[in-house]
């Protein structure tokens, strides 16, 4: 057992203190009055230096003992843990060493207060799950709830408290790498996706121990950065800031997040990180948000670098000042914040709050009690990687999938079809389907599509391989190039040769896991050259090709869809992704996914998203001077909330309780879908509003609500929404979120531009 006398010293004086806390080792987790005593009670112990100690995060890539010590900064900070000057770490993972750096801290320290320890837990510890975008095509909340349940239950027993997620950044530019990251272009599917990952990772309980602390990223509008180049300026309206980028925010806020951690990009000249009216006066006092604000990396000491503070002492007074509670390695508050104390520029109370702010969290975690309750080696091994995790990997992988064409009817296969040509760079690829931020997976641990298929096929089925090409190798580490379009076409001919004696190709196309992701923009969204020369040769020889592909992102797929009988996109699945693909292609499984994002038809017509306002000059016109480009279309190639099943659904005309709501009261919109097919499947029913005259120009289309709805063949169901006040209102010229009175079209249908349509009046 380990040595808590200094946690005991701790806990012994808020007996004396209280009286009735006999010991802080067995709290109730639900009674928030008496920790918020025992906050009380250690803060007016702390001392000022231990308060700003809270405060300070750092990242443990340096060991912690050992070698490492000897360079001196590495020293400082050993220094500072062991004085208990340190709140929390990242990137310190497994029990061993989450125990080594809490011990030292706890046995150390005067207060024995624990450290807090982060991680990047994006979509799965080590067993992978899809990457958020990539999830979010489910639609699927359970599924999506259950995947950041599992990545919790695996982080905790690996001894983390604390996940950077879920990332709620609306992005609507592909060029942006971390769009990948997110849940798309959607305000309310992002909102309600959001949601339900902050319940997977907090649980009900965030005293169990499996169950970590959420964080909801990166606030605010670090999606919008300028020309889809990331850490750029996001020059929006405050309009949009209020309706598109913050509800999800809120959305986690509503549904407890623990943590929200600040971007890095300024707004209109302000840095978020040093925005008071966003920081402080929305997410704190509007939204009665409790738990604190992380910075993001270095943010604040980047303050400098956006040239609104000269030095990091006026930076810590920027970032502080506008309520960003904890420093994620910019080394400014332990610097800097006792002198801006002692010149007045800062109070005590505000030190204090974001010290209570912080010891909140760690309090509702119950590491107050027991700063090793996550540290357990049995646990580590029996929970992480199990059968029952990978289980849920591959449903939830296979649910993300979307079809986008299958004109042919090629899909889905026959298992005992006679020969199948495997072709391309990812077939046997099992690193890429791991995808970016992919915290503690094992390198090449995924199922490849090869191994996948070769599991599901008959004895009788040939089943031949050819590269074909190489796929292009994305920025993996810190200085890395990329080879982008230098990729060899050496194999093409040997990919034609098997291509020509098969039945039917299946040719995997796409990109690099590390093409997305944190400082992966790119310009260009096409397939690589070479990827294009191999599917024209091999389209050639054969008519039958399927379409693979894998991507963080949406891809510009012009250049050969038209060519295409049949694509399916499956980006980057995780650990089961060659299983999860192959469910879809043999049927096992039948594809019920939707984007979550539009798919450009070129780079040019970025940003792109289908809730677009009517402008003074919309609509298909054969004119000349209306709001169009001369060379393509307005439409995306595929719209938002599209994807194909192997059923087919027929969709009614709509029909209304009332063609008039009356404030504070509701109507139902009902719908009856039929399910024209002999094979069951899921659809996802999607219900849009545009509000036809507001005080502000409203968008012609926004997602306000949707079901997910099983379907046996031939099978009809009515299906009833509830449209009520809410779904109106909006942030409007008054700058209140307001319902107001006048006409709305509602929409009903398969995808944002497929719906069927009726209007109804709102009356206030
Ligand atoms: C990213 C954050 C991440 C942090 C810690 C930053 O560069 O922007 O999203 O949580 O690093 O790894």
């Amino acid at each position: 057992m380990k040595d808590f006398a200094k946690q005991l010293r701790f806990n012994i004086f808020f007996g004396l203190m209280l009286g009735i806390y006999a010991s802080c080792y067995h709290h109730d987790p639900v009674d928030t009055s008496s920790i918020e005593e025992k906050i009380t009670f250690l803060i007016d112990d702390m001392t000022l230096e231990e308060k700003i100690g809270q405060l300070v995060q750092y990242s443990g890539y340096e060991q912690l003992t050992g070698p490492g010590q000897k360079d001196s900064f590495t020293q400082i900070k050993h220094n500072r843990l062991k004085k208990g000057l340190v709140g929390s770490m990242l990137n310190v993972v497994s029990v061993e060493d989450t125990r080594e750096a809490q011990t030292l801290v706890v046995e150390n320290s005067r207060l024995g207060i624990p450290l807090l320890f982060g991680y990047d837990v994006i979509h799965g510890y080590k067993t992978m799950f899809p990457v958020p975008l990539a999830e979010t095509a489910s639609w699927d909340l359970e599924a999506v709830e259950a995947s950041s349940r599992i990545s919790a239950i695996e982080s905790a027993a690996a001894g983390l408290h604390w996940t950077f997620a879920p990332m709620v950044d609306i992005s609507r530019d592909a060029r942006w790498g971390r769009i990948m990251e997110g849940c798309g272009e959607d305000t309310y599917l992002c909102s309600v996706i959001s949601q339900a990952r902050v319940n997977g990772f907090q649980g009900k309980d965030l005293s169990a121990n499996n169950t970590i602390a959420a964080c909801a990223k990166h606030f605010a509008a670090y999606g919008f950065a300028e020309a889809g180049r990331d850490y750029n300026s996001a020059d929006i309206s405050y309009h949009t800031l209020q309706n598109v980028v913050l509800p999800p925010f809120k959305a986690c806020v509503d549904a407890g997040v623990a943590t929200v951690m600040n971007s890095f990009n300024e707004i209109g000249g302000v840095p978020a990180t040093a925005d008071k009216h966003l920081q402080k006066e929305i997410l704190k006092e509007d939204w009665g948000f409790e738990g604190f604000v992380i910075s993001d990396w270095g943010s604040i000491a980047e303050l400098i670098n956006h040239g609104v503070a000269e030095n990091k002492y006026q930076a810590s007074l920027l970032a502080f000042s506008a309520g960003s509670d904890m420093d994620m390695e910019g080394y400014c508050y332990e610097n800097s914040l006792d002198s801006l104390l002692s010149n007045n520029l800062i109070k005590l109370e505000q030190i204090d709050e974001s010290v209570r702010r912080i010891l909140r969290v760690k309090y509702a975690l119950g590491i107050m009690d027991d700063p090793y309750k996550y540290c357990n080696e049995d646990r580590e091994k029996l929970l992480t990687l199990s059968n029952e995790n990978l289980g849920v990997a591959r449903d939830v992988a296979r649910k993300s999938i979307v079809l986008l064409k299958n004109e042919k009817k090629l899909l889905p296969l026959a298992t005992d079809i006679r020969s199948i040509a495997l072709i391309g760079p990812f077939a046997k690829d099992k690193d890429v389907p791991l995808g970016n931020w992919r915290a503690q997976a094992i390198a090449n641990s995924a199922v490849s599509l090869y191994e996948g298929i070769e599991n599901q096929i008959s004895a009788n089925t040939k089943l031949s391989y050819a590269k074909g090409t190489d796929h292009s190798i994305g920025q993996r580490a810190f200085h890395a190039e990329m080879t982008i379009n230098k990729t060899s076409v050496d194999d093409i001919d040997n990919a034609v040769r098997v291509a020509k004696n098969s039945d039917v190709v299946i040719l995997t196309l796409g990109e690099d896991c590390y093409q997305t992701g944190e400082g992966r923009s790119q310009t260009e969204l096409t397939l690589s050259q070479a990827q294009l020369q191999l599917f024209d040769a091999v389209k050639k020889v054969n008519d039958n090709v399927i379409v693979v592909l894998m991507n963080g992102r949406p891809l510009v797929l012009t250049e050969f869809e038209n060519n295409a009988s049949t694509i399916l996109e499956t980006w980057h699945l995780g650990s089961e992704s060659g299983n999860a693909i192959a469910d879809i292609i043999f049927g096992k499984y039948n594809p019920s996914g939707k984007l979550p994002v539009c798919f450009p038809q070129n780079e040019g017509q970025l940003p792109l998203y289908y809730s677009q306002k009517p402008t003074g000059r919309g609509g298909a016109k054969p004119e000349v001077f209306w709001s169009h480009y001369t060379d393509i279309s307005n439409k995306p190639l595929f719209p938002f909330g599209y994807g194909l099943s192997y059923s087919e659904f027929e969709y009614s005309e709509i029909s209304l309780s009332n063609p008039t709501m009356n404030e504070g009261e509701s109507i139902i919109a009902k719908i009856t879908v039929k399910n024209t097919s002999d094979i069951p499947g899921d659809e996802v029913i999607q219900l849009y509003i545009h509000d036809v005259v507001g005080s502000i120009s409203r968008p012609l289309k926004e997602l306000k609500s949707f079901k997910k709805v099983f379907f046996k063949p031939q099978e009809s169901k009515d299906i009833e929404f509830e449209i009520t006040e809410e779904m109106l209102s909006f942030y409007t010229i008054n700058n209140k979120w307001e319902t107001e009175s006048g006409n709305f079209e509602l929409f009903i249908g398969t995808n944002s531009e497929d719906c069927k349509k009726i209007e109804f009046q709102f009356k206030n």
